[in-house]
């Protein structure tokens, strides 16, 4: 396995593997990988086969974060994800410094950004207005670094995969886009890399995210009509406040293709959270 920190030498190889003839399953990460992390790395292997070349990107992308959030403590340890993903049968991981990805050379500072103005603006884009600017960005360099037939992201992050597929479409990338589904621990908590920030009954607490989706399912499931969301929403925030250090930030009923809410939830509606359990933000999803 090769770890590659520079674009030219990232680009050089990704063109070489080309040339070849060989297909590239690329899954874009921030590190600290885990379990969930993997299973997209198993998809991306299963999508270009034994013969193909899969590429894990290790990049804390700082144009995501607002000034508030937590991308100065935001866990990294590149040589565990090193062992994780060779261990994974990984064949090279992408992992650039800022200078590498946004410099500030002779010509100046970065100032060319990607932005998707529809599907950004709720949930996730309206709680962190630059958030997604800073994704799609960093998302649409790495896909011109990389140069993948075929990139996988996880449907934890919904609103993400959703407008990584639309930036794909609009902006005609050459390659497809796979959605893999959540990977969760035991008791239902959504792996993620800022899980290892709930110390002791936090992280129990946490497991209120997907004991609510699961609620929204079985009312659903056992409704005879549309209901309104209103009252479905309410009896869902009681749920998860009823954690000492829960608080909602968003609950969104949606249509899953294009992230519009709607009035009244029915099988097909998609849900999303997100809750502070302490000071960590927690996001989870589910179809209903
Ligand atoms: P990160 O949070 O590291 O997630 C990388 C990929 O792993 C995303 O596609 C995310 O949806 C997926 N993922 C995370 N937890 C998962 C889980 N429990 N099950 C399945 N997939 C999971 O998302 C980002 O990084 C960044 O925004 C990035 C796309 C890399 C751009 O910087």
């Amino acid at each position: 396995m090769q770890i590659v920190k520079t674009v030219s030498g990232m680009q050089r190889l990704a063109r070489a593997w080309g040339q070849a003839g060989i297909r590239l399953g690329f899954v874009p990460t921030m590190g600290s990988l885990h379990a969930g992390h993997l299973s997209l790395v198993k998809r991306a292997r299963r999508e270009v086969g034994p013969q193909g070349k899969v590429v894990v990107s290790i990049y804390v992308n700082p144009t995501q974060f607002a000034p508030t959030e937590d991308f100065a403590r935001y866990p990294r340890d590149l040589k565990a994800d090193a062992r994780l993903c060779r261990a994974a049968g990984v064949d090279a991981i992408f992992a650039p410094t800022d200078e590498q990805m946004y410099p500030r050379d002779e010509q100046g500072a970065f100032s060319t950004y990607v932005v998707e103005e529809t599907l950004s603006r709720a949930m996730e884009g309206a709680s962190r207005p630059t958030h997604f600017r800073g994704v799609t960005t960093v998302v649409a360099k790495l896909f011109n670094i990389v140069q993948p037939d075929v990139a996988v992201f996880g449907a934890k992050d919904f609103q993400q995969a959703t407008i990584v597929k639309r930036m794909v479409r609009d902006l005609n990338f050459p390659m497809r886009l796979v959605v893999a589904e959540t990977f969760r621990e035991p008791d239902g908590l959504a792996m993620s890399s800022r899980n290892q920030y709930l110390l002791g009954s936090l992280r129990t607490q946490a497991v209120v995210l997907s004991r609510a989706l699961q609620r929204a399912r079985e009312v659903v499931r056992k409704a005879r009509a549309p209901l309104p969301v209103g009252s479905l929403k309410a009896e869902l925030k009681t749920l998860i406040e009823r954690e000492p250090d829960a608080r909602v930030d968003y609950i969104e009923f949606f249509e899953p293709g294009t992230l519009t809410p709607v009035a009244k939830v029915a099988r097909g509606t998609h849900l999303a959270l997100a809750v502070f359990v302490g000071k960590t933000r927690l996001i989870d999803n589910s179809s209903l």
